[in-house]
């Protein structure tokens, strides 16, 4: 009996052994206090297991423990404050069962860039409080996956985590959503973020965000989808950030955004796009912030794209192929921020009318975007002149540029003509000396005799 006890207490001993040591931590990692926060930063300490104990701490819990090498992550010390994990870079390869039963108000746990498999992750793994002989489920909101090697979610991944509000599935090569992916996240209903960046996917299946009804934000990009997903469709009600950049999408009219209700759009690096075409962005009534840059082929955004009513606040366009904004596009004065640098842009009455409207802040910067004149001299769109480009005359005859030169043409003219006054006064008088010199010369009796010409005395 004894000998039972004491080979107990050796096991419990070096079982001990297998966290971190744990006292005197804030000698090892760096400890911070805020009047909210208290923030435990253990990054990269060559750490192998999780710590055995927190330091105490009488507020919401912040340990960092990113780039540490952790292939299993065990249960994590008890808590009863609010706690925000970071486990990222740390080659993490499996999970404990449980790992946030402990923990109980856990908030936040980030697990990305591990190698973590389909297999290695499981509902069970992340249950939360035993209590009475039963599992309750997490307080988790934020959970980071992304960069880890799940190609497929386990269909009861999310079962006990109901209060998930943002999760990140980004850089997994999630090539398609199969059936337990989407049974997985249709568990999610309520939802707020979803980052599917980065997976290569094809298309989003109807059925992977049917239910995500509270959805607010989503981010596509970095993917391989040809179209905008009608299945966005579902996500009308709440989407308000949507990231489609970086796909290869080809079409943007009227269909592509039509019944949702984004404020925040972001399309840049779409290398097939060459063309918006009427009402692309009318259907999209809340719309705040367009950023669609870096689309090579992009040349032409229809005139009516947007609808009259809408008030951007940010449109960004810059190195596309845009020859041509019509003044009609947009409410011009609504804007905050206006980028349209890169684009072969031809001055237009257009351009000028739009820098008009613009405030101030944006066309206060003179070395902002430029623009080509049809005889191929560049100017800044900011500066332009009316008279240059809204008169109806060809653009070869640049007034801009002779307006410029004129200054210098005066002050030319009039120093050309003060030295044709000086000339003409010096002239004059040699004249008049060489007059009076004559008649002083007739005057002079001698010298008239001797003197010659051969004209008048030419001989007959
Ligand atoms: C933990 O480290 C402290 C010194 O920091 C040491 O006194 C203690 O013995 C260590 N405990 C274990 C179980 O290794
Ligand atoms: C929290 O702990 C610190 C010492 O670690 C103590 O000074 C402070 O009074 C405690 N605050 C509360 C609200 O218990
Ligand atoms: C991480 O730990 C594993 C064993 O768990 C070891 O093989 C590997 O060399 C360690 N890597 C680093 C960078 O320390
Ligand atoms: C957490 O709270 C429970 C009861 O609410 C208490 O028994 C336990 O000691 C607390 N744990 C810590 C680490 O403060
Ligand atoms: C979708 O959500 C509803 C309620 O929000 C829920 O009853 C239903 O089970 C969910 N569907 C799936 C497949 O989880
Ligand atoms: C999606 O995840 C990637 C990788 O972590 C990150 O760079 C990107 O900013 C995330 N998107 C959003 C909208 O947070
Ligand atoms: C313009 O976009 C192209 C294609 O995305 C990219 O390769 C290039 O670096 C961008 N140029 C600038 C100045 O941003
Ligand atoms: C520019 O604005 C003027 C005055 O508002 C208007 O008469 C003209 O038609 C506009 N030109 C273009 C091309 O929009």
């Amino acid at each position: 009996m004894k000998l039972i006890v004491i080979i107990t207490f050796i096991y419990l001993c070096s079982a001990d052994g297998v966290f971190q040591n744990s006292s005197h931590i804030c000698d090892t990692c760096n400890c911070h206090e805020t009047e909210n926060e208290f923030i435990l930063n253990c990054v990269d300490k060559r750490f192998t297991h999780v710590l055995a104990d927190w330091p105490h701490h009488n507020k919401s819990l912040i340990a960092d423990f990113s780039y540490n090498n952790i292939s299993t992550l065990e249960k994590l010390p008890t808590s009863n404050y609010s706690v925000r994990l970071m486990f990222d870079h740390c080659n993490i390869k499996s999970l404990e069962p449980g790992i946030l039963v402990n923990v109980v108000k856990v908030e936040l746990l980030d697990l990305s860039y591990n190698l973590l498999t389909t297999e290695k992750i499981d509902g069970i793994d992340f249950k939360g409080p035993y209590v009475k002989e039963k599992y309750f489920p997490t307080a988790l909101k934020h959970l980071n996956l992304a960069y880890n090697l799940i190609h497929t979610l386990p269909e009861k991944l999310f079962e006990s985590m109901p209060h998930l509000e943002d999760l990140n599935l980004a850089g997994n090569g999630f090539s398609v959503l199969d059936f337990n992916s989407q049974h997985a996240l249709s568990s999610l209903s309520k939802l707020k973020r979803l980052n599917l960046s980065n997976n290569g996917l094809t298309e989003l299946v109807g059925d992977a965000v049917r239910n995500l009804t509270d959805l607010e934000e989503l981010d596509l990009s970095y993917n391989k989808l040809d179209f905008v997903p009608n299945t966005l469709d579902y996500l009308k009600k709440n989407l308000k950030v949507l990231d489609l950049s970086n796909n290869p999408i080809y079409k943007l009219n009227d269909k592509s955004f039509l019944g949702l209700n984004l404020k925040y759009l972001y399309l840049n690096n779409l290398p097939r796009v060459k063309a918006v075409g009427p009402n692309t962005f009318a259907t999209l009534p809340m719309l705040k912030k367009l950023e669609m840059c870096n689309n090579i082929h992009l040349r032409d955004i229809d005139r009516e794209a947007f609808s009259p009513k809408q008030e951007l606040v940010e449109l960004y366009l810059n190195n596309n192929s845009l020859v041509e904004i019509s003044y009609h596009l947009l409410q011009w004065k609504t804007l905050e921020i206006f980028e349209i640098m890169e684009n072969p842009l031809s001055c237009t009455c257009d351009l000028y009318n739009i820098s008009r409207d613009l405030k101030k802040d944006i066309t206060r910067n003179l070395d902002g975007p430029s623009c080509v004149h049809s005889n191929g001299n560049g100017q800044m769109i900011y500066r332009l002149k009316e008279a240059s480009v809204c008169t109806g005359k060809p653009y070869d005859f640049d007034i801009d540029y002779a307006e410029e030169h004129f200054e210098m043409l005066r002050v030319t003219i009039i120093s050309l003509s003060s030295i044709l006054v000086v000339m003409m006064l010096i002239l004059t008088v040699i004249a008049i000396l060489r007059y009076r010199r004559g008649t002083v010369v007739r005057n002079y009796p001698f010298t008239v005799q001797v003197s010659y010409n051969p004209l008048e005395n030419r001989p007959f």
